[in-house]
C-alpha cells in the first residue's frame, strides 16, 4: 500500500508526430523505461501521483493511447495538471472526474486519501507557478496567486473532511528557479544602476555556482548574501526560498512538498530539496528519476 510519484511522463502516443524535445537523449523511447521501472516498482494495491506534463494530447482522440499506456500498469493513479496537459481544463476536472471514476482521479479543488501504516493522509495539491524568465513578473504574480487560492482550496476541501495530515503536490517548483535579474526588472524594482550591478554581480555568482554542483540549497544560501536593503525591496529575490506555495505548506502543516516540472541536470537544483522550515521537498520529475517511480512512503 506504499504512495508512489512521478512527474512529467510527456507522453505523446496519439500525437501526429512526436514533439521535437522528446527526440533525444534521456527522452528517445522514455515510454519503455517508464513501463519498465513502473511493472517493477509499483503494484496493483499501491497509490501514485502523477505530477503533469502527462501527455501532449490536445484532442480527446489524440490523448487516448496516451490514457490507455497509462491504464495498463498497476497502482491506484491520481493525476496532476501540468503546463502541458492541454486536455485538462481546471474548470471541467468534475467531468473528467466523472468520466474516469473508479480508474483515475484528477486532483483540482478537491483531495485524495491515502492510508499509510500509521496514519490516513490527504493528498493535496495544484498545478502551481514560478518565474522563469518567460513571461512578466506582473503576470507571473497573477497565475501564482490563482494558483494559491486553488491549492487553498485543495487543502480546505480535506480539512472538511476532517482530516489533519497533508502531502502536497505542485506540477512547477515551489519556488521561482531563476533569480530574475532583467533590466526589466531591476527597472520595475526602481533599482539603481549600483544596485543593478550588485544584482548582477551576484547573479555570476550564482550561476557558476548552480552550474557546478546543481545543488538548490548553494542557491538559496548565495541569495541570502544579498545586502539587506536590496532583499526589502526586490521581494521576488528574497521569495527565492519562500513563495505563496510554502507558505500554505507551512500554515497548513504538510508533512511533503513533492514537484515536478524542472527537466535537465541544470534545472534540478531549481527549487527546494529536503527539509525547509519543517516541510520536506522532493523533486520527481521524470527525467530526474530516469523515469522510475518515487516512493514517499508505505
Ligand atoms: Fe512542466
Ligand atoms: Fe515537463
Amino acid at each position: 500500500m506504499a504512495l508512489y510519484a512521478l512527474g512529467d511522463l510527456h507522453l505523446s502516443f496519439g500525437c501526429p508526430e512526436r514533439p521535437a524535445n522528446l527526440k533525444k537523449g534521456v527522452w528517445r523511447d522514455h515510454e519503455e523505461r517508464i513501463r519498465n521501472n513502473w511493472i517493477s516498482t509499483v503494484s496493483e494495491d499501491d497509490t501514485i501521483v502523477l505530477t503533469g506534463d502527462f501527455s501532449h494530447g490536445k484532442t480527446e482522440e489524440q490523448l487516448r493511447p496516451d490514457i490507455d499506456f497509462l491504464l495498463a500498469l498497476p497502482g491506484r493513479k491520481i493525476m496532476l495538471r501540468g503546463n502541458h496537459d492541454m486536455f485538462w481544463d481546471a474548470k471541467k476536472t468534475s467531468k473528467l472526474n466523472e468520466k474516469y471514476t473508479g480508474s483515475l482521479f484528477f486532483l483540482q479543488d478537491n483531495h485524495a486519501v491515502y492510508e499509510s501504516k500509521s496514519k490516513k493522509y490527504a493528498l493535496v495539491g495544484t498545478k502551481g507557478y514560478c518565474f522563469e524568465n518567460l513571461d512578466s513578473l506582473e503576470h507571473c504574480m497573477k497565475l501564482e496567486e490563482r494558483e494559491a487560492a486553488r491549492l487553498r482550496r485543495s487543502f480546505d476541501s480535506a480539512v472538511s473532511a476532517g482530516l489533519g495530515n497533508f502531502i502536497m503536490f505542485l506540477h512547477y517548483p515551489p519556488t521561482s528557479p531563476i533569480w530574475p535579474p532583467t533590466p526589466e526588472l531591476c527597472r520595475a524594482l526602481g533599482m539603481s544602476r549600483k544596485e543593478e550591478a550588485v544584482i548582477r554581480r551576484d547573479e555570476r555568482a550564482l550561476l557558476s555556482k548552480r552550474n557546478g554542483d546543481n545543488n538548490g540549497h548553494n542557491l538559496v544560501i548565495n541569495l541570502k548574501k544579498l545586502p539587506r536593503e536590496l532583499k526589502n525591496r526586490a521581494s521576488c529575490v528574497t521569495q527565492i526560498d519562500s513563495s505563496p506555495f510554502t507558505e500554505i505548506a507551512e500554515e497548513y502543516g504538510a508533512e511533503t512538498v513533492i514537484y515536478s516540472h524542472a527537466h535537465g541536470k541544470e534545472r534540478f537544483g531549481d527549487s527546494l530539496s529536503g527539509n525547509v522550515r519543517g516541510v520536506r521537498y522532493q523533486l520527481v520529475s521524470g527525467d530526474y528519476l530516469d523515469f522510475r517511480p518515487y516512493k514517499i512512503m508505505e
